[in-house]
């Protein structure tokens, strides 16, 4: 009874597994490229198109991967992402000969398990090197022919060369914040364009949440005070990491949802900022806590409340 039961329940997930599988993830909300957005999506898509490496710099949260996907898919190329750390390795980007195959028939096309730069080189596609500054050495200097070149050499399959619509997109938070490490030189010279996005405009900022928060009914005024709660954690030079665009999209889409449930939008404000916002943000004095922060904010920008 018991192994019929997880039988079933295994069958049913793998029709369901089945049922997810999908071609690519498309963007599912509208892209806002106005001010910053506009001219760094112009730069990239420029660049691109004359073979020139794009790297995108800019502190978490503020549209570097929505830009990379958008090219992507405005470009009509396959999108392939590494988000790097020092424990992705080389074979991880070029892929690996499957050991048990390698057995039977060798070190061949059929043994061989493409990884994402491969297969991004062989379709036309776009590889997006995320936080590519946390990469190691070794894994910088695998990137070094593909992006020179625009060839691989898998041993002992032969030279891979790239599909013309092949393209290479990094990101990288700005070094002050990135604690991590460096871009070597050599990969660094092999970079031509160096877009910057920061933080928006005010008017930008409102129409990224407003785009990003389904069914929004929010009033002007609650927007406005969230917009203006995440603005401030930008003007307190306590903190390393203010509030991203992101965390204002988090904080709009649990208030809009949830309004009912409060007396009114700031209650909903001041219940939901501290969880979100204290996720995000980073410190950069000692003795001073992120939520004591946070509270001075909303004190500011909704009024004092007594009591706990
Ligand atoms: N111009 C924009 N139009 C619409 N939505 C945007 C825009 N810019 C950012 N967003 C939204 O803001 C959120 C953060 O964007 P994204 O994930 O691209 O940031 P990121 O810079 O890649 O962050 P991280 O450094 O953490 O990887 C996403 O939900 C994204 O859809
Ligand atoms: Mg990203």
């Amino acid at each position: 009874m018991d192994t019929l039961m997880i039988g079933e329940k295994e069958r049913s997930f793998r029709e369901r597994l089945k049922e997810s599988i999908v071609e690519s993830i498309r963007i599912e909300h509208p892209v806002v490229l106005k001010g910053q957005y506009e001219r760094a999506y112009e730069l990239l898509r420029d660049s691109l198109e004359v073979g020139i490496t794009p790297c995108l710099v800019g502190p978490p949260g503020v549209g570097k991967s929505l830009l990379a996907r958008k090219v992507a898919e405005d470009t009509g190329r396959p999108f392939y992402e590494v988000f790097f750390d020092e424990n992705v390795t080389p074979s991880r980007l070029i892929g690996s000969f499957d050991p048990a195959l390698v057995v039977r028939i060798g070190r061949t096309i059929e043994s061989f398990e493409p990884g994402p730069l491969i297969r991004a080189m062989v379709e036309g596609g776009l590889f997006v090197a995320q936080e590519l500054n946390r990469a190691t050495e070794f894994c910088q200097n695998s990137l070094i022919a593909p992006l020179e070149e625009r060839h691989y050499h898998l041993y002992p399959i032969g030279m891979i060369k790239a599909h013309e619509n092949f393209a290479f997109v990094a990101t990288q938070n700005p070094i002050e914040t990135a604690g991590t490490y460096r871009l070597s030189q050599v990969l660094m010279d092999r970079i031509g364009c160096w877009i910057r996005l920061g933080y928006p405009s005010k008017e930008t900022e409102l129409e990224i949440i407003r785009a990003n928060v389904p069914e929004f009914g929010l009033s002007d005024k609650a927007l406005n005070k969230i917009y203006e709660i995440i603005h401030d954690t930008r003007e307190t030079p306590a903190l390393e990491i203010p509030a991203s665009p992101r965390a204002g999209i988090f904080l709009a889409r649990l208030v809009n949802t949830y309004l009912d449930k409060f007396e009114d939008a700031d209650e909903a404000i001041r219940f939901f900022a501290p969880a979100v916002l204290r996720k995000e943000m980073r410190i950069r004095e000692r003795g001073r806590s992120i939520d004591d922060i946070i509270k001075e904010i909303l004190d500011r920008r909704l009024g004092e409340v007594n009591g706990a």
